[in-house]
């Protein structure tokens, strides 16, 4: 199968997947449940998570598979070779409350590198898609990130851990962005994020993510013109690409000045999530 006909899957594994939390949401009766302590998780994302896992292995059998629900085994990062990295729900606070802010994410990569990735909104009507080296696309239409030039005309989205005790050296960061920027949103999905710096509704965003959170979106905004980069050195284990501490994600022309901003709010102490 080309890309391009993977891409036709890809796409209509992730609107199926939308049809499925759309109608879930209609109904309101799916049960919630916490993992690791905070963190919710619905009985929906755990079944969108094994209907895309189904559809995959049924379509491309044995390729590995790297799953936010149920297969969220990160030693896969290592291996060389094709490997899908799908978040069944990015924004399953959102859904659970109610909120339109909710992406199916699904990249694929290989030996490392995400050469094709889509990000479907399925309350928003909106599907993002990248092919590696051949731009991006909103609902078909091509795309690209904002021209910002000035911290002080940027708008800038973030996120936060669901570990309460992580979040403390991120009120630093965040203070110094609002007093420096237009504006800061947390919209809660970063994989929509991400996709939102691609299309200029956001001029950077930055963020500690796991793979699942920002591999589709990170291609579909780097496609987009976007610059991405990491505010410290990557570990040489892992492909850099798949790699989400301190992401830092923008129009190139504040790149370097959010970074500096972002790495000055450290005041030289290295953040890990
Ligand atoms: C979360 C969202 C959120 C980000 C968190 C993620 P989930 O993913 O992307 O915007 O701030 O770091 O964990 O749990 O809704 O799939
Ligand atoms: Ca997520
Ligand atoms: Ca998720």
């Amino acid at each position: 199968m080309d890309h391009t006909q993977r891409l036709e899957q890809m796409i209509r594994i992730a609107r199926q997947a939308g049809e499925m939390i759309v109608q879930a949401r209609e109904k309101q009766n799916f049960s919630r449940q916490y993992k690791g302590g905070d963190e919710l998780v619905t009985e929906i994302d755990v079944a969108v998570d094994q209907m895309i896992a189904d559809e995959l292995e049924s379509l491309f059998p044995g390729e590995a598979r790297l799953t936010e629900e149920l297969a969220p085994d990160r030693s896969q990062l290592e291996q060389r070779g094709a490997l899908w990295i799908v978040d069944p729900i990015d924004g399953t606070v959102n859904f659970a409350y109610g909120h339109a802010h909710v992406a199916v994410s699904i990249a694929w990569a290989m030996n490392g590198e995400v050469q094709l990735g889509v990000v479907h909104a399925p309350f928003l009507g909106e599907t993002f898609t990248a092919v590696r080296d051949q731009g991006a696309r909103l609902n078909d239409e091509s795309m690209h990130c904002s021209q910002a030039n000035t911290l002080e005309r940027s708008l800038v989205a973030t996120g936060f851990p669901y570990a309460r005790d992580k979040r403390a050296p991120l009120i630093k960061r965040l203070n110094h962005v609002v007093h420096a920027c237009r504006d800061v949103r947390r919209n809660g999905s970063a994989a929509l994020d991400l996709c939102h710096v691609g299309c200029g509704r956001l001029d950077a965003y930055y963020e500690s993510v796991l793979p699942w959170d920002f591999a589709a979106g990170l291609l579909i905004a780097r496609e987009a013109g976007a610059t991405a980069s990491h505010l410290y050195e990557c570990p040489e284990s892992l492909p850099v690409e798949l790699y989400g501490e301190n992401l830092l994600v923008s129009a190139p022309d504040i790149h370097q000045s959010l970074g500096n901003l972002l790495r000055d709010a450290d005041a030289g102490q290295r953040l890990e999530s």
